[in-house]
């Protein structure tokens, strides 16, 4: 299958955030949001009050990452949006004490597709328990707060171990990577098995948007 792309739009102008939609409207496979508690993680983004008039005028499916505590709280409201994906952090269902399976369950119930992340600390052996469960699993290939980091070289054999044992068991689960993506690692990624790769200053960065859209797809 074609290695998917998913512009982050943390990396888009946010006083013309309606044109960056309307661009990758045209270009993306789906447009990734990335939403920050600045507890979970080192940073604020953005939440409802951007992502609700947003979902009326993308047209390119959305793909919601959480990265926040007590992302189960919330799961209703993003479902309402017609997401297509939400995930949440392994680390978030650990800290509130909640089986991230059934957490991915209850996403499911409500339509996303509901995906598992984890930051490159927590071994990816950990998720192997879930993979009934989740429909993608979020590598995340820098530590999630920031946009811009570079690539972490080790995700390649994080995909490669995670890759072997969803084959092994025959499972559908996708394998989405985020953080320092760009046309030097993209190719190289879809090779190892991923099927999704999330991409913001690469894409906003780049003199123009929509080639390197198409560009990294290969
Ligand atoms: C980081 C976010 C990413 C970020 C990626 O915590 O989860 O989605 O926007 O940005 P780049 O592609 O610039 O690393
Ligand atoms: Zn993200």
């Amino acid at each position: 299958m074609q290695l998917q792309v998913a512009p982050s739009l943390l990396s888009a102008d946010f006083l013309h955030l309606e044109k960056d939609v309307q661009m990758l409207n045209g270009h993306a496979d789906l447009i990734h949001l990335d939403v920050m508690d600045g507890t979970l993680v080192p940073n604020l983004s953005f939440g409802f009050s951007i992502i609700e008039p947003l979902s009326k005028v993308a047209t390119a499916p959305l793909d919601t990452h959480l990265m926040i505590v007590h992302p189960d709280k919330y799961f209703a409201r993003f479902a309402a949006l017609g997401l297509r994906m939400l995930s949440f952090h392994l680390e978030a269902a650990r800290q509130e004490g909640r089986d991230a399976g059934e957490m991915l369950r209850e996403i499911k119930a409500l339509g996303p597709q509901a995906g598992l992340a984890i930051n490159p600390d927590i071994p990816v052996e950990d998720v192997f328990p879930y993979l009934e469960d989740a429909d993608f699993i979020l590598v995340m290939s820098v530590f999630a707060g920031f946009g811009g980091q570079a690539f972490i070289p080790e995700t390649f054999e994080r995909v490669r171990t995670l890759k072997a044992e969803i084959k092994r068991r025959k499972l559908p689960c996708k394998i989405e990577v985020d953080g320092g993506v760009g046309l030097s690692n993209a190719a190289a990624l879809h090779e190892a098995g991923v099927d999704i790769v999330v991409a913001g200053s690469s894409v906003f960065k780049s003199e123009d948007p929509a080639a390197t859209i198409a560009a990294l797809r290969g």
